[in-house]
């Protein structure tokens, strides 16, 4: 062998190292799920995740009345693997889930913006204005009835409102089994996650469940304020209590509705939040029971994290948490058109508490408590489609061009 090309050899050795070694750095490792149950919850025998929370320690018995600090939790959807968990994170986070493979269910429920959107009605594909306000998901896993209207009785049954109508993720569930079952990713976590059952093909049933057992692992139960209620007594200052106080009390009567230690007692209410002007008329709970004792009537919205959800309510009617609180102390039905008023039952706990400015102040100062995205899931850094995860980003988290979430996440230190 010639010298010249002993030595070429060597350099073709050399170059194909080079790209091997290259090759090794830009395939991802393949996707695993994670085999440990999410943050607050326990791994129990039988490959299931159990969640414990200081709540379960107060019997509801022994409360100390509406709005009492030491009150149980709500029944709890918990029970499912850390594999099903973590597979409903990759699907949640999967832009393959919409018609035209550009938004996922964090597109309208980030984790930056408390899984909300920081829009007054959602944006779906295609540019298309969703009817209401993407609410939070945070405790998910103690709620019995989903949307703002209640219409849905479970996590798999409201899912099924964002994946196929037309103005949100606009898919069918024809396209969405066929995508679904194409990707050989999904196709080996499946059977990971159902290892009992057949997973060829993959069941729109397995589907929804993966996404709901993420969905109920949200929780968000570590705030200052249930610091103070675990007996902390420093973990409130002296304007937060103030305003504990004023949000409990029988003039302001928030806690009747909003009620602890979820802050929402799950029913509907009739509270006459007006439509932002040029905007229908939404009868909320009524279209779908047909009570017109329900016209204008909505779910009670939990306001765990509400401190990052702004605008407020089902159609963001409000920018912020103190004209949240302001529009409660203006009058019974101030805000609706006249033919309204006489047509809506108002709740009996709305009236005119004629709250003053401080006391306002304070109701906010109180409401900020709530705050806790301590066990915030990690966005998957690649999903199955191999699109980008989480799709498109909210519109106040693109760019710097919205203020008031540069300014959020700024303050979160980020
Ligand atoms: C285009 C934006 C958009 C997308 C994408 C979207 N949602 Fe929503 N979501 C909304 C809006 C808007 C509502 C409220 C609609 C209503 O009440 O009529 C909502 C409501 C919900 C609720 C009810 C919460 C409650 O307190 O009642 C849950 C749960 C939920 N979405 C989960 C999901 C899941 C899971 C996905 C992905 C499969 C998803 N969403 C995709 C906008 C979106
Ligand atoms: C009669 C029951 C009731 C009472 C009392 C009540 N609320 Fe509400 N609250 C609701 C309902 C229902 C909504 C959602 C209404 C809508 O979207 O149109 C709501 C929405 C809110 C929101 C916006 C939540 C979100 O996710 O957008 C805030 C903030 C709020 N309430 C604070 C308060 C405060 C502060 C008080 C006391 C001054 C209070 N509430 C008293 C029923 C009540």
């Amino acid at each position: 062998m010639s010298r010249s090309s002993r030595g070429s050899r060597a350099w073709l050795l050399a170059l194909s190292l080079l790209i091997g070694g290259a090759q090794a750095e830009t395939t991802p490792a393949p996707i695993q799920l994670a085999s440990h149950c999410p943050p607050g919850f326990e791994l129990t025998a039988g490959n299931s995740c159990a969640l414990h929370s200081l709540y379960d320690q107060y019997n509801s018995l022994y409360n100390q009345g509406v709005g009492g600090l030491k009150t149980a939790l709500p029944a709890r959807r918990d029970g499912f693997s850390p594999q099903q968990i973590d597979l409903g994170r990759q699907l949640f986070f999967d832009p393959l889930l919409s018609g035209d493979q550009t938004l996922s269910c964090a597109s309208c429920h980030h984790p930056k913006l408390g899984f909300a959107d920081g829009q007054a009605k959602s944006t779906g594909i295609h540019g298309r204005s969703a009817s209401r306000g993407a609410p939070s998901l945070w405790n998910m896993a103690f709620l019995t009835s989903f949307f703002w209207d209640a219409r849905a009785k479970s996590l798999e049954e409201q899912m099924t409102g964002p994946l196929y109508a037309a103005n949100e993720m606009g898919n069918t569930p024809t396209q969405l089994l066929s995508s679904i079952n194409a990707n050989s990713t999904y196709q080996r976590l499946f059977a990971t996650v159902y290892p009992g059952e057949p997973t060829q093909p993959i069941t729109l049933t397995q589907i929804y469940a993966a996404i709901a057992a993420f969905e109920t692992s949200l929780i968000s139960l570590n705030s200052r304020y249930d610091h103070y209620a675990h007996g902390y007594a420093e973990a409130l200052n002296a304007d937060e209590l103030e305003g504990m106080n004023v949000f409990r009390s029988f003039v302001a009567r928030c806690a009747e509705c909003h009620t602890p230690p979820l802050f929402t007692n799950q029913q509907i209410a009739v509270i006459g939040v007006p439509e932002p002007p040029g905007q229908p008329f939404d009868a909320g709970a009524e279209s779908q029971s047909h009570n017109p004792t329900w016209r204008g009537g909505f779910k009670v919205p939990s306001l765990r994290n509400i401190a990052q959800t702004a605008p407020y309510m089902h159609n963001g009617a409000f920018g912020n948490l103190r004209d949240a609180s302001e529009f409660y102390t203006k009058g019974r039905g101030h805000a609706l058109p006249e033919a309204e008023q006489a047509r809506m039952t108002l709740h009996w706990h709305i009236w005119e508490p004629k709250l003053a400015e401080l006391e306002l102040d304070r109701l906010v100062d109180f409401m900020q408590t709530l705050s806790d995205d301590s066990f915030t899931p990690a966005t998957p850094t690649q999903v199955p489609s191999g699109l980008t995860p989480g799709g498109r980003l909210p519109a106040a988290l693109q760019g710097a061009t919205n203020t008031t979430a540069a300014a959020r996440l700024v303050s979160q230190g980020e």
